[in-house]
């Protein structure tokens, strides 16, 4: 049976990039070299104007159907007066949740020609690839109890937890650990075992499954404040980094700038694979909708196109097609082109269409 693709382009930007992405999954057809079954849907504001709310159970039903979803951008200044459990954004949270997506894959390469767009100096970063791979659907961001109460003199408290189990962790950890026997072997994993219960459990849990299943890679441990100070310090140091949901986040964005792009980056949110080691996966850039440059043509497309390639590694276990795909970007920057948000001195920039074409010639 053909493989079933959904595209959920969403709000601003998202359907711009997504456009160019399609353009890679049509010329790979014409080429082919793949097979797919495409289909797509509305999400976030787009979805909230259509039906009234984020994302429909039809479109959740489909999702849950499809191989692979490749999702664009959601969210602009339209839909802010939405509250908080109807906002365009709820859309992704909701996809993780009933998919299950617990592994947020996110890969911070430095490519060749933009070895100047990064912050860092160039003998810093060059070559530097890591992937941070962080806990997308437990921890504090969802951890009960939660909220905000009065108290008895009139000032309020707000109130999070941080809650993580034994299996939550270590589905996580394996994703990190196998990632880390295709690369370079090494996982650093990241957490506060100092001053928190989740955090000592989370170490405890991956040296554990480490020496019972991974005795071939080497794991060492990192408290969040000082991966950060590493990160931009001596971020060749990591290759694969494993943490919880909020470090993640934050050490995730703290990663992809010292790639000098965020125009530049795709990530990737797994699921558990089941028996036949098929998983439910969502592909989508970092970036968010930019609705200060959306319907004006602008917009890079390479983190949706390269997006799409880890959806090929990744879901389909196509590497040589993914490579294919990621070979292409990695010439298009080398001859010189770049979109408006690359951070380069002195280079002409070009279009969202233009960066397009220059990947399909490729
Ligand atoms: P953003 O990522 O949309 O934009 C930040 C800045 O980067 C803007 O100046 C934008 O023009 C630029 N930028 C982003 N992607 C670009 C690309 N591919 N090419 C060229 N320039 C690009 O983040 P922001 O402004 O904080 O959020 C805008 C909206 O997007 C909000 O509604 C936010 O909630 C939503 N958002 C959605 C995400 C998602 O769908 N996963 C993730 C982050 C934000
Ligand atoms: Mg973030």
């Amino acid at each position: 049976p053909n493989k079933k693709i959904l595209l959920l382009p969403g709000d601003g930007i998202g359907p711009e990039v997504m456009a160019e992405a399609q353009r890679v999954i049509d010329w790979l057809t014409r080429a082919g070299r793949v097979r797919f079954e495409i289909a797509e849907d509305l999400v976030g504001g787009a979805s909230i104007d259509a039906h009234g709310r984020p994302i429909t159970d039809a479109v959740i039903a489909r999702a849950l159907e499809a191989d692979a979803v490749l999702f664009g951008a959601v969210g602009g200044p339209q839909w802010d007066a939405q509250g908080f459990d109807n906002r365009p954004e709820i859309a992704i949270l909701e996809l993780r949740k009933r998919l299950g997506l617990f592994a947020n894959l996110r890969p911070a390469p430095v490519f060749d020609a933009l070895i100047d767009a990064s912050p860092l100096k160039p003998e810093i970063v060059r070559g530097l690839d890591i992937m941070i791979v962080r806990e997308a659907i437990g921890g504090i961001y969802f951890g009960e109890p939660r909220g905000i109460e009065t108290l008895p003199d009139g000032g309020r408290r707000g109130v999070n937890t941080e809650v993580y189990t034994t299996g939550e962790i270590e589905r996580v950890a394996r994703v990190a650990f196998e990632l880390a026997r295709k690369r370079s072997g090494r996982v650093t994993s990241v957490e506060k075992a100092n001053v928190m219960e989740s955090g000592l459990l989370w170490r405890q849990t991956v040296t554990a499954l480490g020496a019972a299943e991974y005795p071939d890679i080497h794991l060492s441990h990192m408290y969040a404040d000082n991966c950060a100070m590493q990160l931009a310090k001596n971020p060749r140091q990591f290759d694969v980094i494993v943490t919880g949901n909020l470090f993640g986040d934050i050490l995730s964005d703290l990663a992809s700038m010292l790639t000098g792009s965020l125009g530049m980056l795709p990530s990737a949110t797994l699921g558990a694979a089941d028996g036949e080691g098929r998983r439910h996966a969502l592909y989508e850039p970092i970036h968010g909708s930019a609705p200060d440059i959306a319907g004006k043509g602008l917009a890079n497309p390479l983190a949706q196109i390269l997006s799409f390639a880890m959806l090929l590694r990744y879901s389909f276990d196509m590497q040589e097609d993914a490579a294919l795909v990621e070979r292409a970007v990695s010439a298009v920057l080398s001859s010189g082109m770049r979109t408006a948000d690359i951070l380069q001195a002195g280079t002409a920039k070009i279009g969202t269409r233009t960066m397009g074409d220059a990947v399909l010639r490729e």
